[in-house]
């Protein structure tokens, strides 16, 4: 039976580093770091994420600023507020939330941001740095993924990983920091041919196609370790909607030496990175040198 990887502990010691990292700026250098968090429109699924890192950020000793915005903004109106968060000194990290309603582009809306605040590292000048090794905000699910690996494996070097998913926000961010770590990076989806003899290559297994226990145990190479960032709901017993991966948790299990649960694996690292980007962000725009280890 493979190490069950606790997601949910591990965000919470995150959670501890980035309180205490807060109460020193706070003592030593009169430092508040605040995150601003924008909403547009009522997607009941966002607003409890939004609550969620309004509560969060709040805990760990930081300003939370949360804007809602309606359903029927504009992009202009969305851009303006974007242009005065930049401005205020208060504010280090501006996330807005996606979706956005269809009458605002979510690229234009993100690459007004300021890089330097940019704590979800979607801007194209975060994506640049990620991609060239350079010093910069990286996407938080990914880096959560990152934490959670380099937790069960001392040395990557060399592994074989293989993502499955090419998205912006996780399967393309996360082949640039498996890469980072020396690994031997193969970037699959869902249209890859022989995707079982693929995925049965991997050391790493990162699953982020986005379909419901698509990965059973019969695609796993024995000893792997595997990270499931998906997040499905499907019917359950009784008519009852339950969340799973996009790895069948059960058969997997068997196979691999390690795997995260879902929930309980990726998802409660993505807001404890967000809170660690906003660290970063407010050390960085003070000259102040950034580590939570
Ligand atoms: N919606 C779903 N995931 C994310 C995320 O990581 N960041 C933002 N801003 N919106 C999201």
């Amino acid at each position: 039976m493979a190490t069950l990887i606790d997601g949910k502990a591990f965000a919470a010691t995150v959670r501890n580093k980035v309180g205490q990292a807060v109460s020193a700026l706070k003592a030593e250098h009169d430092l508040l770091p605040g995150l601003a968090v924008v909403l547009v429109g009522d997607d009941p699924a966002s607003q409890v994420y939004v609550r969620n890192k309004g509560k969060q950020t709040l805990e760990t000793g930081m300003q939370s600023f949360e804007h809602r915005l309606a359903d029927t903004t504009t992009e202009e109106e969305l851009l303006h507020l974007i242009e005065q968060l930049n401005h205020d000194a208060r504010v280090h990290g501006i996330l807005v939330q996606l979706p956005l309603p269809a009458q605002i582009d979510s690229h234009a809306v993100i690459n007004s941001i300021n890089p330097d605040k940019d704590v979800d590292g979607f801007h194209l000048v975060n994506v640049g740095r990620l991609a060239t090794g350079a010093p910069g905000l990286v996407p938080c699910t990914p880096l959560g993924c990152m934490m959670l690996l380099k937790n069960q494996i001392d040395d990557l070097t060399g592994a074989n990983a293989v993502i499955v998913g090419r998205s912006n926000i996780v399967g393309k961010p996360m082949g640039a920091l498996l890469m980072a770590q020396h690994c031997t990076v193969t970037t699959a989806h869902s249209r890859t041919r022989e995707l079982p003899s693929v995925c049965r290559e991997a050391d790493i297994l990162v699953a982020a196609v986005g379909r419901a226990q698509m990965i059973s145990g019969d695609w796993i190479k024995p000893g792997a370790v595997v990270i499931d960032v998906g997040i499905n709901r499907i019917e359950g017993e009784g008519g009852k909607t339950r969340l799973v991966g996009d790895v069948d948790f059960a058969s997997a299990a068997e196979v691999a030496g390690a795997i995260t649960p879902v929930p309980g694996g990726v998802g409660p690292m993505t807001i404890a990175c967000l809170l660690r980007n906003t660290v970063q962000a407010a050390c960085a725009a003070n000259g102040i040198a950034f580590s939570l280890d």
